[in-house]
C-alpha cells in the first residue's frame, strides 16, 4: 500500500527540540500539520509555543517517552498521519561514552517501538534524523555516503545501527518509504529570534558555548587544539543552518512520499570552516570580541570533515541556501532575545561558569 500522501498530519518525534522545532515550522510553512511527540527530557514546551507565534499554528503535543508501545499505538489510532519525522533521541556525544545503555535502550529501541507502531497503522513513510557521526573521525572530506560506516562512539553506532535496521526492514517489505538525513552541523536559529539552540547545562558543542560566550554568561571560550593539519590548525566542520536542515526534512518527506526504498542522504553545506573563522564570523555578527583560551585537542575530534552534498540535490532537490555570516547572525539574535534560553531561567549554580575551563 503507497504510504498515504493525503494525509497532510505528519507525526513529529523530538518536535519539541532544537532540530525538530525548526523541522515544525518548515512542515506548517510547507501546507502540513505537524503533532508533536516529546518526552521533554530535552525538548521544551516553551518551543511549541514559540512556533505558534512564528506560524499561527500552535502543534498538538503528546507527551510520552518514544519507547512507550502502548502510548505510540493509541497515538495512532487517535490520528491518520501521512507520515513520520523521527528525531526524537540522545545525542550528547559526552553523555553516551559514560551512559551507552541509555543510548541503545533511546535511540535503538525507542526507533523499533515506533516502527512497530506504525507498521501495525499502516503508516510506512519515515524520515529518519541519522548522523554525519556515522562515518567516524578518519572518512576523507568531502564525505559521499557511501563511505563505510566508523562511529567512534556509541550515539554514532546507534545511529548506524538503525539505519541498518531501516535498510532490513525495507528490505523485508517494499511498502516500506525511508530517507535517514545525515546531518553534519546544524547551527543557527529561526530568523524570528524566537527559537533556537539552548542546551541544558554547559554547552559542549562550540555555536551555543560561543553564543553564551559573546552574551556574557561564560567568560572565554576554550578553542580545543590548534596544531591539526587544517589551514589555520583548528578543526574544520561543515556547519550547516539549522533552517537549511529543517526544510531539508520537508523535500525528504516529499521523496518519501513517492519513493519506496531506502535512501540515505547528506545534510551538509559541501563546504569546511574552521573553529577560528567561525569565531570571526560570530565577532562580525554580534559585534562583541569573543575572549579564547587555546587548550588541547579534544579526545576522539576529527581534524576536519565535511559533506558531499550532492546526492541530497540530485534526489531530494535540496541544498542548503544559508552561509556561515548568517548562521551567526541568526545564532547571535536568539542569543540576545533569550539570554537564558526559552524559559528565562538564570543560569543554575549546576551550569554556572566553571571556575577553571
Ligand atoms: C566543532 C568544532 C571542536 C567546542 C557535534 C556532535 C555530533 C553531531 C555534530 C549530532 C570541533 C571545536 C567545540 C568548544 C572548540 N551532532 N570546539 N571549543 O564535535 O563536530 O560534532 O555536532 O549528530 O554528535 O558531537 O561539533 O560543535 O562539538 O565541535 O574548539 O568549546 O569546534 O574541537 O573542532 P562536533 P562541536
Amino acid at each position: 500500500m503507497d504510504p498515504d500522501v493525503h494525509s497532510r498530519k505528519i507525526l513529529v518525534t523530538g518536535g519539541a527540540g532544537f532540530i525538530g522545532s525548526h523541522a515544525c515550522v518548515a512542515l506548517i510553512g510547507a501546507g502540513y500539520l505537524p503533532v508533536v511527540l516529546d518526552s521533554l527530557a530535552n525538548g521544551n514546551i516553551h518551543a511549541l509555543h514559540r512556533i505558534a507565534d512564528i506560524t499561527g499554528v500552535a502543534p498538538d503535543l503528546v507527551r510520552c517517552d518514544i519507547r512507550d508501545a502502548a502510548a505510540l499505538a493509541e497515538l495512532f489510532k487517535a490520528h491518520r498521519f501521512g507520515g513520520v519525522l523521527h528525531l526524537a533521541g540522545l545525542k550528547a556525544v559526552g553523555e553516551t561514552v559514560a551512559d551507552p545503555l541509555s543510548y541503545y535502550e533511546v535511540n535503538m529501541a525507542g526507533t523499533l517501538a515506533l516502527v512497530r507502531a506504525m507498521g501495525n497503522a499502516g503508516v510506512r513513510a519515515l524520515v529518519f534524523s541519522s548522523s554525519a557521526t556515522v562515518y567516524g573521525a578518519n572518512a576523507r572530506s568531502p564525505i559521499p555516503e557511501d563511505a563505510p560506516y566508523a562511529a567512534v562512539n556509541p550515539y554514532g553506532r546507534t545511529k548506524a545501527m538503525v539505519e541498518t535496521m531501516l535498510a532490513d526492514l525495507v528490505q523485508s517489505d517494499d511498502r516500506w518509504h525511508v530517507a535517514c538525513l545525515r546531518f553534519f552541523n546544524p547551527v543557527g536559529a529561526h530568523e524570528s529570534g524566537l527559537i533556537g539552540e539552548h542546551p541544558h547545562g554547559r554547552p559542549n558543542n562550540l555555536m551555543p558555548y560561543l553564543s553564551q560566550v559573546a552574551i556574557g554568561s561564560r567568560s572565554h571560550l576554550v578553542v580545543h587544539g590548534t596544531d591539526y593539519a587544517t589551514a589555520d590548525g583548528t578543526g574544520v566542520r561543515d556547519y550547516v543552518h539549522v533552517m537549511d536542515v529543517a526544510e531539508g526534512h520537508v523535500a525528504a518527506l516529499r521523496h518519501v512520499a513517492r519513493e519506496p526504498g531506502i535512501l540515505m542522504v547528506n545534510l551538509g553545506t559541501g563546504r569546511g570552516a574552521s573553529v577560528l573563522e567561525v569565531i570571526s564570523s560570530f565577532e562580525r555578527a554580534s559585534g562583541r570580541s569573543i575572549a579564547v583560551h587555546v587548550g588541547p585537542r579534544r579526545p576522539g575530534d576529527a581534524p576536519a570533515y565535511w559533506a558531499d552534498a550532492s546526492l541530497a540535490e540530485a534526489r531530494l532537490g535540496w541544498r542548503a541556501r544559508r552561509g556561515l555570516d548568517e548562521m551567526c547572525v541568526d545564532s547571535w539574535r536568539w542569543q540576545m532575545r533569550n539570554p537564558w534560553g526559552f524559559d528565562g531561567s538564570a543560569p543554575t549554580a549546576r551550569n554556572a561558569e566553571p571556575s577553571a575551563h
